[in-house]
């Protein structure tokens, strides 16, 4: 494996680092790319080459392939729906050009497998949960259609045949992954993460919308291993799954959990409801079926473990 080098973009960043650990773990060599906009330094794995650069520049995507890549493992992206309606182009050129960046530089240097991070925000509101990866796409946050016209070059490229060579596309469209190393202290992505934080600086917790609100949370080690495992499977070229546990929790039972798992009484603790925002899909849940068929993979960490680990990770435990 050491002689497999993986380019992971984004590799500072919570799935990123997550993901260039695991790979290490498992025996592959690493170089991450990253720019640091909302990644730190502090998760780069000491045993990965780190090239700073931004997915919007080709000469700086062009340091990372001077070494053989063997596959790229694209995650580089802003991951907010928020900023990307307060801010749409730098949303749509970091996401969806850097993507077309990183695709054509894959192909320049004949790297011929591209894993893509796509997101559950690709289908918009669902027509019924749980959600199978052959259900419309119809994204209504502009974050999701700057994932989801990524996950299309990506896997329109595995389509080519003027290639030299065989492109081999796959597309993870994930759920709301928690764990380990997601921002404490960005308001603006990770509904997990933000709760956490909130109840860790004792702040008061704000909702969004009424709280019924249901989501799919799916733990970071269950993530990293579906995309470990599908690197060299070619049952997953050409092909998109959903990363998610197949489980809905509401917004107000997470914040209930991890109030408690603080050890405060949820009836007293401050929570207050605002107006939904833009973009926000009522439920979502994920059908894990494809992933489980082809990938022979399915989520280990139940929800309450997963959640205790990552509580007692903000403590400092
Ligand atoms: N966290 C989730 O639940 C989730 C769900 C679905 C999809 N995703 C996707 O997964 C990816 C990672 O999300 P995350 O939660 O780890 O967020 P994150 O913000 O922790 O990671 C993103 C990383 O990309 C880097 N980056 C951003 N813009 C860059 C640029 N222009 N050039 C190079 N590097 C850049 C950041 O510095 C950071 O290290 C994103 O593409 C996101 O859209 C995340």
């Amino acid at each position: 494996m050491a002689n497999k080098r993986i380019l992971v973009t984004g590799g500072a960043g919570f799935i990123g680092s997550n993901m260039a650990d695991e790979l290490i773990k498992s025996g592959y060599s690493v170089t991450v790319f990253d720019n640091l906009s909302t990644g730190d330094k502090k998760y780069l794995n000491p045993k990965a080459k780190f090239i700073k650069g931004d997915v919007k520049k080709p000469a700086d995507i062009e340091k990372c392939f001077k070494d053989k890549i063997y596959a790229v493992i694209h995650i580089a992206g802003c991951a907010s729906t928020i900023k990307s309606f307060d801010d749409p182009s730098a949303d749509l050129l970091t996401n969806t050009l850097g993507t077309v960046n990183m695709i054509s530089a894959a192909i320049k240097h004949k790297t011929n497998r591209f894993l893509y991070a796509s997101s559950m925000t690709s289908y918009g509101v669902p027509d019924a949960i749980p959600v199978k990866e052959t259900m419309p796409t119809r994204p209504i946050a502009y974050y999701g259609i700057t994932k989801y016209s990524g996950e299309r070059y990506v896997l329109a490229t595995g389509l080519r045949k003027d290639l030299p060579f065989k492109f081999n596309a796959t597309a993870f469209r994930m759920f709301n992954v928690y764990g380990r190393r997601q921002s404490l202290t960005n308001p603006y992505q990770g509904v997990v993460s933000i709760f956490i934080g909130n109840v860790l600086r004792n702040e008061k917790v704000k909702i969004f919308g009424d709280g019924k609100q249901s989501r799919d949370y799916v733990h970071i080690k269950d993530v990293c291993r579906a995309w470990i495992g599908a690197i060299d499977n070619p049952k997953s070229y050409g092909e998109v799954f959903n990363l998610g546990s197949g489980i809905r929790v509401s917004v107000n039972e997470l914040v209930k959990n991890i109030i408690r798992a603080f050890g405060y009484d949820p009836k007293k603790y401050p929570v207050a409801y605002y107006e939904a925002r833009p973009g926000d899909q009522r439920h979502m849940q994920a059908d894990i079926s494809k992933a489980a068929k082809l990938l022979k993979w399915k989520p280990e960490i139940p929800f309450e473990e997963g959640m205790k680990d990552v509580i007692n990770w903000a403590k400092g435990k």
